[in-house]
């Protein structure tokens, strides 16, 4: 079993769903609304554990009942929470409105994730002699996971970026980053020229700059692979009709990977997150829509030497 350890965020997810999203000054009406557990790096840290990794989250919570549900919800899911700390005042929330076609639009509160500390990630990962895998995003301060990745690093442990939501990555982290899983419009926000990643000579000359393992998430069209600069490989995704994308992304990076510190090759890591994913698109919700212990395991069996 891999030991995987998320540095990174929690949120409570409130989603509106609506025929139509409200423009400024304008009220509509929903069809439905739905309270649950998100925050890209907690949502991250649920799908590995669902593919059946140890997964140990650092984050912080706030003192409120958000903080006290999501601890709830980390221990129910087998998540390791020894390394949350709580702090005075409000947790993560993110108010987020699915049109019917399931396209999201996202507004993060980070709260008590901004007071996350690089000597909590640091005294954390000391903490833990067995780590195979460290995966962060950007919805906590920079700062604190380039400390976890540095910490990761000197201890040759790969590390996984998922730069989501965008900001620039500032030089200390990227020099800490192994694998770079970024999705179409983040690639294209970290290009240099702004270039959408159309074509794998894009890709490739991309992976090639940074020096980096790059995954290019590309929704329905599966995700496309350089390692350095070496020719793109495509992984496709099955078609599926999707009616919400929320956290679709996330449990494209926790489950690939849970794969590859399970000893998968890259191609098959790739399609254990493009399956957990698409299917993640077919129902409503965040952590909720992610296929379970038991389907994720069948997932991973069809993988397998494919
Ligand atoms: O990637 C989806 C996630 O983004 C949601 O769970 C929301 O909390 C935001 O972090």
């Amino acid at each position: 079993m891999p030991h995987i350890v998320v540095v990174g965020s929690t949120m409570i997810d409130m989603i509106a769903y609506a025929q139509r999203l409200p423009g400024a000054g304008e009220t509509v009406q929903g069809d439905t609304f739905a309270l649950g557990f998100g925050g890209k790096g907690a949502n991250q840290a649920v799908m590995a554990r669902r593919c059946g990794a140890k997964v140990t989250m650092v984050n912080t919570l706030g003192d409120d009942v958000f903080g006290d549900t999501t601890l709830k919800n980390f221990l129910e899911q087998g998540v390791d929470t020894e390394f949350i700390n709580r702090v005075p005042g409000p947790s993560g929330v993110a108010p987020i409105w699915v049109e019917p076609n399931g396209t999201n639009r996202i507004i993060c509160v980070p709260g008590a994730n901004n007071a996350m500390t690089t000597e909590q990630v640091e005294s954390a990962l000391s903490a833990m002699p067995e780590i195979d895998l460290v995966i962060g995003q950007l919805e906590i301060p920079q700062a604190v996971t380039a400390a976890a990745f540095r910490s990761a690093q000197a201890r040759a442990i790969p590390t996984i970026l998922n730069p989501a939501p965008f900001a620039p990555i500032s030089d200390e982290l990227l020099a800490a980053v192994d694998w770079l899983i970024p999705n179409e419009s983040e690639f294209a926000a970290l290009h240099p020229e702004g270039k959408q990643p159309e074509s794998d000579q894009i890709i490739e000359e991309f992976a090639k700059m940074l020096k980096m393992r790059v995954v290019v998430t590309l929704g329905e069209a599966g995700a496309a692979y350089s390692d350095r600069g070496n020719p793109v490989v495509r992984i496709s995704a099955p078609r599926v009709s999707a009616i919400d994308t929320t956290g679709a992304g996330d449990s494209f990076v926790g489950a690939f990977s849970f794969a590859l510190s399970s000893g998968l090759s890259e191609s098959e890591s790739i399609r254990l997150g493009c399956l957990c994913a698409s299917e993640s698109v077919t129902r409503l919700g965040t952590q909720s829509s992610y296929p379970t212990a038991d389907q994720a395991a069948e997932l991973i069996r069809s993988v397998r030497g494919s």
